[in-house]
């Protein structure tokens, strides 16, 4: 079986440095506060709740809470909660991905322009830019909401995209509100590290018998992927972590592919990979076909 790994598969250069300062952080002493995981992946979120580091889910969380430093994640944060995390008194590390600050930054400046944010408005990242927005925003997820945003035809807009959005469903969208004659200032802000994987993920989903996408069910880009890849090829499987692996399913394939959402450490594709290796994958095989019999 010949295994090939995607290059961008893994920790994208926002996540990993929002992990390295959580473990930085750690060293500077307790305690420590992430709102919301620090990212969408299970074993990382636990390792640091091991070493005392605590998830906050809400705002209220924080009044009682002994004061600590706060770590803002990769997504951001709107410009209001920035405000009511510092009334508390907790020591704040914004760890908001530069990327993401770019999108704070354009959309807060457009004064004249209604801004269309493309993306899922239930994405924290999507939430973090509303609050940028000044309260002049429309939120477009999918075709259909482009084919119904309506504002009157002298409205200036300014399109931007969430950072992990698919690049050619944003064209789409683009080209739908272009042809309602809105005056339109478009600014692609999909990162280029999200939109090289998602590339890569396709090229390599389309040569592969079986492919499989590893990250954490609530990571948004890892499900962007896993579409991607399904598309393209038939035996796509979407797993969290090397548990999550039917090792049968792949026995009939030659060629397989892997790829791994922004969240995803590298500890985990490692583990991946050398399982698929045919010498462990045989190895392991063999062992599940062990009947023990006990007199
Ligand atoms: Fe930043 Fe791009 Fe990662 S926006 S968090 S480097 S996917």
């Amino acid at each position: 079986m010949k295994i090939k790994v995607a290059d961008s598969a893994g920790f994208c250069f926002g996540v990993q440095r929002a992990v390295d300062l959580v473990y930085k952080e750690i060293s500077n002493g307790l305690p420590i506060y992430t709102y919301g995981p620090i990212i969408h992946n299970d074993e990382v979120v636990e390792d640091l709740r091991k070493k005392g580091v605590k998830v906050i889910e809400t705002l209220e969380e924080l009044k009682d809470l002994p004061k600590g430093t706060i770590i803002i994640r990769s997504h951001g944060i709107s410009r209001k909660v920035y405000d009511e995390i510092s009334s508390y008194g907790h020591n704040i590390k914004d760890a908001t991905c530069p990327f993401v600050k770019k999108i704070h930054n354009i959309v807060n400046k457009q004064d004249e322009r209604h801004i269309i944010i493309v993306g899922n408005p239930g994405h924290p990242e999507v939430q973090g830019i509303m609050g940028w927005c000044n309260n002049n925003y429309t939120v477009v997820e999918d075709i259909e909401g482009a084919m119904n945003f309506n504002l009157p035809l002298d409205v200036k807009i300014c399109i931007v995209a969430q950072t992990t959005y698919n690049y050619n469903r944003f064209q789409d969208l683009v080209e739908i509100i272009s042809k309602k004659g809105y005056d339109i200032f478009v600014l692609n802000t999909i990162c280029n590290a999200t939109q090289s994987r998602q590339q890569e993920a396709y090229e390599l989903a389309k040569k592969s018998e079986a492919m499989i996408v590893i990250g954490g069910k609530q990571s948004s880009n890892t499900r962007k992927l896993y579409e991607i890849c399904k598309k393209e090829c038939e035996n796509t499987y979407y797993i969290q972590k090397l548990d999550d692996l039917d090792l049968n399913s792949f026995k009939s394939f030659r060629n397989v592919g892997i790829t791994a959402g922004a969240s995803t450490p590298h500890n985990i594709i490692k583990e991946v990979l050398t399982v698929m290796s045919e010498k462990s994958f045989e190895q392991l095989l063999e062992e599940e076909n062990v009947v023990e019999i006990n007199n």
